[in-house]
């Protein structure tokens, strides 16, 4: 949940934290990888190396693909065991996360380049709270009775899909690791999770977590490796029965693809954005400048739902301008463990080349740059917040996924062409609106297509909502209620009443 209000006091970081965990997690054992080979972990403040992981491949996924197998057969302690308990293994994660709360906000904080606040005060907490919403439905998941033609009792059975691949991004990387396997396992199913290769630390914290906390062996699996290699061997494994994706939808196109010429495995996606936030001239001016800074910035603008294109209605339109460029002048940047700052670095270089580039064919398109506008320090991936006016429609800046801190405002007339233009995008992940208008919010909440509408206010997102996109923002929903469908096959089981005198 992002809050603008106050935000209560935080301990400092720990002053010399010491990594512990950089190896594959299969079976609730460390391994080295197949290969030999390790990687580099980079803190993206610095650029600096944090360590070296082990780089898990096909041979690695084989392995603990077979873990997860075996762990889920019939007759394992996993598959026997009460749903009750299920759920209780799952409040026991949540209880050590929040024992090791300053270590593992640190820790992303170090490797993940988060701001350390946030890291504390969102993201350890936001892991927590799922693995306990998703701890309370393991003893809840019910079929029905069906009564069909005929004599016959038929009820459904909604069982674990099965072997599930879990393919992280490093955005959010304890949080969807959380959300992901919360899920998974609450319906019963075994994993092997990919984090992404920029930051895979805090999840490999978690194997000994996972182990901690009781879970058998080969219940989840942890994978450290690269998409084409690791990532890859997960989507094409005939093996697994499902592959949940968070990341790029260049990256999630090549996972439907694998899943279709491998084994038809089930496919969950949460991909990219391009998130219309609509500022109607009646809106709270204070709030709704807030809510879109917040909504393109937080977290260095590297956020799925970040509200990129801006629209704003013509009589506030300069007045808006003004006071957004005002609010992103009051970034601090620097490293994210130093008090006081509130904007760290982008997660590497790919990334902040990307950025910089679309930076430039905003000037070059014409767009009206009001501060900002390229890197930030000598070392470390850093870029100054940027603010663009005169975006026009076209203009690559409103059309692509910039995921960095560079803020576009559009000016908008009637309803209609704003609704038009609003949804004129193949993503569909999110959308907001600023109005004291019922009418109007109503009208939005039903035309905008995005999985989530938000009316006067910006990212709220708790684990009871399902999460998800409309069009190439993904397909399926996490968390929620909804999330049990995509983690469950739906068993329908037909028994012939025996009638008297047949
Ligand atoms: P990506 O989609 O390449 O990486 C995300 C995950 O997918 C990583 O774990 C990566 O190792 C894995 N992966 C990469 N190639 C794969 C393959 N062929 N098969 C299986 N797994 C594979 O994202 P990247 O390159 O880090 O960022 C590119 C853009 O994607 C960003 O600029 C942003 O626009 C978007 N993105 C969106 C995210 C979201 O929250 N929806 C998160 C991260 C990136
Ligand atoms: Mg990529």
């Amino acid at each position: 949940m992002i809050s603008t209000g106050s935000l209560p006091s935080v301990p400092a970081p720990l002053a010399d934290l010491k990594v512990q965990y950089t190896k594959i997690f299969i079976n609730n054992e460390w391994h080295n990888s197949a290969s030999g080979k390790k990687f580099p972990v980079i803190n993206p403040a610095t650029g600096e190396k944090i360590c070296d992981v082990e780089e898990g491949d096909k041979e690695d996924v084989d392995k603990a693909v077979k873990a997860a197998r075996k762990a889920f057969e019939l007759g394992s302690p996993w598959r026997t065991m009460d749903a009750s308990q299920r759920g209780r293994l799952l409040y026991k994660l949540a209880d050590l996360i929040e024992r090791d709360h300053l270590f593992l906000a640190t820790l992303e904080s170090i490797n993940g380049g988060k701001v350390f606040p946030n890291a504390y005060l969102m993201d350890i907490p936001a892991s927590v709270n799922a693995l306990r919403y998703c701890a309370g439905w393991a003893d809840k998941i019910q079929g029905r009775t069906i009564p069909i033609d005929g004599n016959y009792f038929t009820f459904t059975r909604h069982e674990p899909i099965g072997v599930c691949g879990q393919i992280l991004p490093w955005n959010f990387p304890l949080v969807i690791f959380a959300w992901k396997i919360a899920q998974a396992l609450c319906c019963g199913n075994t994993i092997i999770v990919k984090p992404a290769e920029q930051t895979p630390l805090t999840a490999l914290h978690m194997g000994s977590l996972i182990q901690e906390a009781g879970f058998p062996p080969g219940v989840v699996n942890i994978v450290p490796g690269y998409g084409p290699t690791a990532g890859a061997a997960i989507s094409n494994h005939m093996d697994v029965d499902k592959v949940a994706f968070t990341g790029s939808t260049e990256v999630g196109k090549l996972i439907k693809q694998a899943a279709g010429k491998s084994n038809l495995k089930r496919v969950t996606l949460e991909l990219g954005g391009k998130s219309p936030n609509i500022i109607f001239a009646d809106a709270d001016l204070d709030s709704a400048v807030e809510y879109a800074h917040i909504g393109v910035f937080f977290h260095q603008g590297q956020c799925c739902i970040a509200g990129s294109r801006i629209f704003v209605e013509e009589p506030i339109y300069d007045e808006f301008v003004r006071r957004s460029v005002e609010r992103a002048k009051k970034s601090v940047i620097g490293n994210p463990l130093t008090p006081g700052i509130s904007q760290g670095p982008q997660i590497d270089k790919e990334q902040y080349d990307k950025i910089l580039s679309l930076i430039e064919s905003g000037k070059k398109e014409g767009a009206k740059l009001h501060c900002g506008g390229g890197s930030w320090g000598d070392k470390g991936f850093f870029i100054q917040p940027t603010v663009f006016s005169n975006v026009k429609d076209e203009m690559q800046i409103a059309k692509e996924e910039i995921f960095g801190p560079v803020q576009q405002i559009m000016k908008f007339k009637t309803i209609d062409e704003v609704i038009k233009r609003a949804n004129n995008t193949h993503y569909g992940l999110a959308a907001a609106v600023f109005t004291k208008d019922i009418d109007k919010a109503l009208t939005f909440a039903s035309a905008l297509q995005a999985g989530t509408v938000w009316v006067n206010c910006y990212s709220a997102s708790s684990p009871q909502c399902p999460f998800g996109g409309f069009k190439m923002s993904g397909n399926g929903r996490e968390m929620g209620e909804y999330c049990l469908h995509d983690y469950t096959e739906v068993k329908t089981v037909t028994i012939k009443i025996p009638q008297k005198n047949s």
